[in-house]
Order: structure tokens, then sequence, then C-alpha cells
């Protein structure tokens, strides 16, 4: 921001997003379905970026720079991102162990791949975004699930069941916090408890952060290697802009890693094996944490009213769907368990609605019976999917 662009004038700027100008888009989440049917699946915003970044990413194109870069881009990327983490998080991160990569997909598999064998448990906690699956799978890994469970209000880690799966051959866990799909922020105590058991079981702990910056008022981001030193010196935290930014398209992340013995396996591969961001993606994360927090604070307003359009939505119209309104992220996981529906939600809501939800399946087994939809839309477009949603599920 914006000079000049107040909340209200950004919310009007997102209230006048329309399906027609994104269906023009090259945008995945608009291309993949035809024009008759509204996308709610893939974790992107249909929000116009900050013009922090446009007039970031503008201005290399005018300038021509858009040759090799130093990397991160020089200067101030690697610095920006250390200062963020200390403001937003009070994380104190050693500009030293921080190495840049593609995107944080890579940071899993590399991860997976550089600090566990075949055959050797690794962690998860489904439902969970489907990568971590895959990560898991493609590196012939064992899967150690443990999902998280409904207690009241909220999912949760299930402790005891997650103390008996782990076994002398299990490496690592994989975090996802906050957590997609569910929306979890886990607490302080939740993640020290966490913490306590993987150092009792000597475990390197991989956290996927890409949604901190998406976090709602009354929950907070803790990053895991925050909690304390000796957690520290067993995480690999990947992050990055994209995801609280909306630039997906303009990769670019960051691994932190707490110790030398965690670096070291990634420092020991070929220079050029797992790359980094180009210019681009650098100059957009660059803008984006210098000057769009403004932009990002709008967004997590809108966005905090659109849960609450889905919550009370679905209260009304669907009591039966379980849903437990996100501590973060812009996705609602809805389970239709305990309604009868003819099939699967996912085909139910694209058939019967013309809506495209991301499939619970893809997810893991628990989300056989759920949905996960991203509201992170203009409030027409939001208003039309449920309104879509309702006629399907009333005809
Ligand atoms: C938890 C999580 N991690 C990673 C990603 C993707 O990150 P990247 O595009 O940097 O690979 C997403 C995208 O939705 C996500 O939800």
């Amino acid at each position: 921001m914006e000079a000049g662009s107040s909340v209200t004038d950004l919310h009007e700027t997102f209230d006048a997003v329309t399906s027609a100008e994104l269906h023009r888009s090259s945008r995945i989440k608009w291309q993949l379905y035809g024009p008759e049917v509204l996308p709610a699946w893939v974790a992107d915003m249909d929000f116009p970026v900050a013009d922090a970044i446009q007039h970031a990413i503008g201005g290399l194109i005018e300038r021509n720079d858009l040759g090799y870069h130093a990397v991160p881009l020089s200067p101030g990327l690697r610095e920006v991102f250390v200062s963020r983490m200390a403001e937003r998080f009070s994380w104190q991160v050693d500009p030293g162990n921080v190495r840049p990569l593609v995107n944080v997909v890579q940071g899993l598999d590399a991860s997976i791949l550089m600090h566990s064998k075949p055959g050797q448990g690794v962690v998860i906690q489904t439902p969970i975004y489907p990568p971590f699956l895959a990560a898991v799978e493609h590196s012939g890994r064992r899967l150690v699930d443990n999902p998280l469970v409904r207690a009241g209000d909220r999912f949760e880690i299930d402790f005891a069941r997650l103390a008996s799966s782990i076994d002398d051959d299990t490496r690592l866990f994989m975090l996802c916090n906050p957590h997609n799909p569910t929306g979890r922020a886990f607490d302080r105590t939740e993640l020290l408890q966490l913490g306590e058991i993987v150092v009792q079981h000597d475990l390197i702990v991989v956290s996927d952060e890409i949604h901190a910056d998406l976090v709602y008022p009354g929950h907070e981001h803790l990053p895991f290697a925050s909690l304390s030193p000796e957690l520290a010196e067993r995480t690999i935290t990947l992050t990055a802009a994209t995801k609280a930014f909306n630039i997906a398209g303009l990769p670019t992340a960051f691994a932190v890693f707490g110790s030398e013995e965690l670096k070291k396996p990634f420092r020991g591969l070929p220079p050029h094996v797992l790359g980094h961001g180009g210019i681009l993606g650098d100059g957009a994360a660059l803008a984006a944490w210098t000057d769009g927090q403004p932009w990002l604070d709008a967004v997590l307003t809108y966005l905090a009213e659109n849960r609450q359009r889905v919550v009370e939505f679905f209260a009304s119209r669907f009591p039966g769907v379980k849903l437990l309104p996100p501590d973060a992220t812009y996705l609602a996981w809805l389970d239709f368990q305990d309604v009868e529906l003819p099939c699967d939600p996912y085909q139910f809501f694209l058939e019967r609605g013309r809506v495209a939800l991301s499939s619970g399946r893809d997810f893991g087994p628990p989300g056989q019976s759920c949905v996960r939809l991203n509201y992170a839309t203009s409030k027409q477009i939001l208003d039309e999917i449920l309104e879509r949603m309702g006629e399907a599920f009333d005809t």
C-alpha cells in the first residue's frame, strides 16, 4: 500500500472481483473446470496482489532487469526475512542458517530425502495437504499417520496415539502449522507437548509454516523452532511469502535449519540440484515483506468476514455439516459424515451445484466424507458458491 489506499478502498477492490474476469485469467483454479463451474479448490486467493508487489515486478520489467541475480536477491531479501520473523513471531533466525529454495513443497521432499532412509517412518497428521502424503509415498518412506481428532470446538493432536505409534525406526515428524486443511494454529501448550515427544524419540521436525501470516485475531502463529533452543536444533522450517501475499506464480521460499547437522546434507548436494527462486519471485517476496503488510491486514479482515459468512451459512442451511471455524488460512474443512448425500460430497457439489471444491479424499483417510472450501474470493462470488451448494442440497 498502497499510499492512499485504505482498508475500505482495498475491500472495495476485493468486492469488485468478478468470476467473468477470473475465468479469463491463466489461473489453474479458474481454468481446470468449465466456465459454468465456480472454483473454490486450490489455495490461491482471487484478490489482486498488493500494489507494492505490482510496482516491484513492473519496475523489474520496465528496467529490463531480468538477468541473473544474487541469491537471495541482494540487497536485503535474507535480512528482510530474518527481521520479519523477529518482529512478527519473536523468532530469532540466524541468517547463516537460511537457505533459499524454489518452493515449500520442494523443501518437504528434500528434507525427507536428506534426513531419512527408505522404509523409515515419517509422522504426518491427516487430514493433510496432499503433497505431505505424496512426499512420503514417492520417497518410499513409511507413513506413520497420527490423525488429528475433533475435540470440542477444535481439532487436536492425539498425543497418546502419537507416543505409541513412533518406533525406533521413525525419523521425522512433518508438522503443518497452521494446519491445512483444518486451519488449526497450534497453541504453545500443544506445541510444547509435541516437543517433548519429538525430543524423547529423537525425531527431526520438518515444519511447514507457509500459512503463518494468515492467522485470525484470538490466535497466534508460533514457529516451532522459536519455542526453545533444544527444539530449534532439531527443526527445519519451511516458509514463503507466496501463500499470504497470493503470488504462488512467483515462487521463492526459504528453509531455516536449526543446526549444522540438519544443513549438512543439503550443503553436500551438487549446487544446482535444488535451485532457487528467480528474480521475479525474489523481488515479489522482498516487496511483500517490506511494504505489503497493510494489504495483508486488509486481506485478513476481509477473510475473517468471509469465514463468518461460511460458518453462518452452514449453521443455518446445513446444520448437520461439521465445520470448525479455522484459526488460520482461508480454508473451511467441511465434514458431511452425518449428512445423507447420494455420493461423495466433492462429486455431489460439482455435478449438482457446479462448484469445484477440493476432494477430502486427497487429504488422507479422515477426508473420505469431507471437502475443503477456499473462501478467499469476493463476497459476491462466495455468496454464489454458497447459494449453489444450498441449491444442490435442496434439489
Ligand atoms: C501447507 C502448504 N504447504 C505448501 C504449499 C505450497 O507451497 P509452495 O507453492 O511454496 O510449494 C501449500 C499450498 O497451498 C500449503 O497449503
